[in-house]
């Protein structure tokens, strides 16, 4: 018995403990212990739980992927409607806004606001009972909406588990909030799924739209949401006499509240802070759409009561769009290494919001089609805070007459050979493999940084390789000698020689860097390494895993799971591999650099990093024992300092915190 027991509390104690680090690390962004000391205390408990089924609790950090994917979403009603809230659109109609609440309540005593940014993502609501998450749903209609518990149960710093140091949990709290992406996250998803050649997400807000509404959690799980937590549903067992003391609470509960709260009294303020909040927008690192202005006393609130969709205790002011006109010069479609097919708008250049924009995306047919974009067109562009930029929408009534609709080409522009739709995407593609194009990208893909990094080989060398039949798949490129690259035009006899180096240097590589080089769809960096730890370094392993084994395994989903058994169901794919072992690839099965050298040093990076990618640099310091962190803090170790550091330079600075260059980190684990 007093074993069982002692098990029971050694569970609870690592779940508690695991629950503590989650919150130190994604919700005050300071960790306190590294991944791999984290890593560490979760399989232990997984392996706990394993053993003892009897404990299993829904609550634990064990449990936020893993669920089986929907075939639709539920529909919830919420107890309570989410209402919307009401626009001030500029400053004069700010004034209005308090005008009204004090000829209401009669009086401008006692009367403050709670200003908060309002957060340009998804509105959810969790729904908590004796302290533990229940469910979770969509914003809807703001009387019902979709059931997306699995999505949310991914999100790392929504808690699983109050946090009850200091109020107790209601035994009934429904949690409001906004679920968004960071803009440097959003850059990172899109340039991963531009390097993977699946379509880009035209604003963070789409992508969180997007990843929100996915039946399989595993695929959410990939993706970096965030949550910022402000207003509540139905409460049974609290009470709070202020929206800021219910703003703190959230906060001792472990909810993420956003840090740019201020308490305003006087109509000025809340101008002052609308105007603050909006010079400040493009600094935020997240997207806003104004700012959000709330009667903080619980009983005023009463008194000013509802308006059918929004109540009257609050008012959003509204930033102006970062908007332009421009005209459509072309639409030009280019084919990437997957096949892709990617209808591209050229503009006459416009400033929007300080940037000239030249390009916009188009994403695919369906999209030019459901904007009826025309070459000649005068269009809106908008930039979504410093992202790619995206039309908004045609101005008709600037259409010349006579422009006809644009339609993709039925050919490659690149082989010429007829292109397809595959059932499942809007994305047009040539099925060529040998299409040139294609050809290219692929090399361009295997010798790139994060893949085997093959220092000199570039496009414009790749393009004559490829021209001149001497390179036509990957494996290829460890058979040429110095002789065929020093026949290449304009390639001096150093060159060659340095090229010849990288590429003999590129063949020690690791499983994950090598599988990334393959460039197999839908199989990014990050599931790399998710594959070299489950294979062991094993690529035959990996090669002959079938679709049950690939789907078991965290991260991967069914889409997944089927773009690789397909990969490796072509033959020819097989093959390039053995042929690239044959002429002189070697995996490195463990890594030699490893030391404890940063042993509980937290580490942060800022501006450009001249010696080592991001990826690297994370990888560098992990293996050596760290924890990289995206913000200082009182935590932060050492600031490695690249070219062109901003704002986190002078925060280190102001903190004391040890400043290093690139070279002395080296320094420090060598
Ligand atoms: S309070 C009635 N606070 O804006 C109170 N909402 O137009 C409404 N939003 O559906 C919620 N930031 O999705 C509130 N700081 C903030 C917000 C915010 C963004 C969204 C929310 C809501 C919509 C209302």
């Amino acid at each position: 018995m007093n074993k069982i027991l002692n098990i029971k509390k050694h569970i609870t104690d690592l779940r508690d403990k695991l629950n503590e680090h989650n919150h130190s690390y994604y919700v005050l962004d300071s960790p306190i212990i590294s991944d791999s000391e984290y890593d560490i205390l979760l399989r232990e408990l997984e392996s706990l739980e394993k053993k003892n089924p009897e404990f299993a609790s829904s609550d634990s950090p064990t449990q936020r992927v893993g669920a089986t994917p929907l075939d639709t979403f539920q529909r919830i009603d919420h107890r309570i409607p989410m209402l919307s809230l009401e626009n001030a659109m500029d400053n004069k109609e700010i004034h209005a806004f308090y005008e009204r609440i004090v000829k209401k309540l009669e009086t401008s005593q006692n009367l403050s606001f709670i200003a908060e940014p309002k957060l340009d993502g998804i509105g959810v609501e969790l729904v908590y009972e004796n302290g533990t998450f229940q469910y979770g749903l969509t914003r809807g209609d703001g009387l019902s909406g979709e059931d997306i518990t699995q999505n949310l149960r991914t999100i790392r710093s929504i808690p699983l588990k109050l946090r009850t140091n200091e109020i107790k949990a209601p035994e009934l709290l429904e949690v409001r909030g906004e679920v968004f992406i960071m803009i440097d996250d959003f850059k990172k998803l899109n340039q991963t799924r531009s390097k993977e050649e699946e379509s880009l997400f035209a604003n963070p807000r789409n992508a969180a739209a997007g990843s929100l509404r996915q039946l399989d959690p595993k695929i959410t799980a990939t993706r970096p949401l965030s949550i910022n937590c402000y207003d509540c549903g139905e409460i049974v067992g609290s009470n709070f006499k202020n929206h800021i003391d219910f703003l703190n609470a959230l906060k001792s509960w472990g909810f993420p509240v956003n840090n740019n709260i201020q308490k305003v009294i006087k109509p000025e303020e809340l101008v002052k802070y609308h105007q603050d909040l909006e010079s400040k927008r493009n600094t935020l690192g997240y997207e806003i759409d104004g700012s959000v202005f709330k009667v903080d006393n619980m009983e005023q609130r009463n008194i000013l009561g509802l308006r059918s969709r929004s109540p009257r205790w609050a008012a959003a002011g509204k930033f102006k769009a970062q908007q332009a006109n421009t005209i459509i010069k072309d639409i030009i479609a280019s084919v990437g290494r997957t096949g892709a097919i990617t209808p591209v708008a050229s503009l006459e250049p416009v400033n929007v919001g300080g940037v000239i924009v030249t390009n916009a995306t188009l994403h695919n047919q369906d999209e030019i089609n459901k904007k009826d974009v025309r070459v000649g067109d005068t269009v809106i562009v908008q930039r979504a805070g410093d992202v790619i930029p995206e039309i908004v929408k045609v101005v008709i009534e600037k259409r010349p007459k006579g422009l006809s609709r644009y339609i993709l080409p039925t050919k490659c522009p690149s082989c010429n050979q007829k292109v397809k739709k595959e059932d499942s995407e809007a994305v047009l593609r040539c099925f060529n493999y040998d299409c040139s194009k294609q050809v290219k990208g692929r090399i361009i893909h295997f010798a790139s940084k994060n893949a085997l990094d093959i220092d000199g080989l570039g496009e414009k060398i790749v393009n004559q390789l490829v021209d001149k039949n001497m390179v036509r798949t990957v494996d290829d490129i460890f058979k040429l000698n110095l002789d065929d690259i020093a026949s290449l035009d304009r390639m001096a006899e150093k060159s060659a020689t340095n090229l010849i180096n990288s590429i003999n240097e590129s063949k020690h590589s690791t499983f994950a860097r090598f599988v990334y080089a393959l460039g197999i769809r839908n199989v990014g960096y990050h599931l790399s390494k998710v594959f070299q730890e489950t294979f062991q370094n094993d690529i035959e392993k990996f090669i002959s895993a079938d679709y049950e084994s690939l789907e078991s395994i965290d991260e991967v989903g069914p889409i997944v799971a089927e773009t690789i058994r397909e990969f490796w169901e072509k033959n020819e794919n097989v093959k390039i591999v053995l042929s690239c072992f044959k002429n002189g690839l070697e995996i490195k099965t463990t890594d030699a650099k490893r030391t404890n050298k940063l042993d509980n040093k937290v580490i942060v990076f800022t501006g450009a990093l001249i010696q080592f990618t991001r990826q690297e640099a994370r990888e560098m310091v992990e293996s050596n024992g760290g924890t990289v962190s995206s913000s200082i803090s009182k935590k932060t170790s050492y600031l490695v300092s690249g070219e062109k550091s901003g704002s986190k330079l002078d925060k280190a600075k102001k903190l004391n915190v040890t400043i290093l260059s690139e070279a002395e980190l080296l320094k420090l684990i060598q």
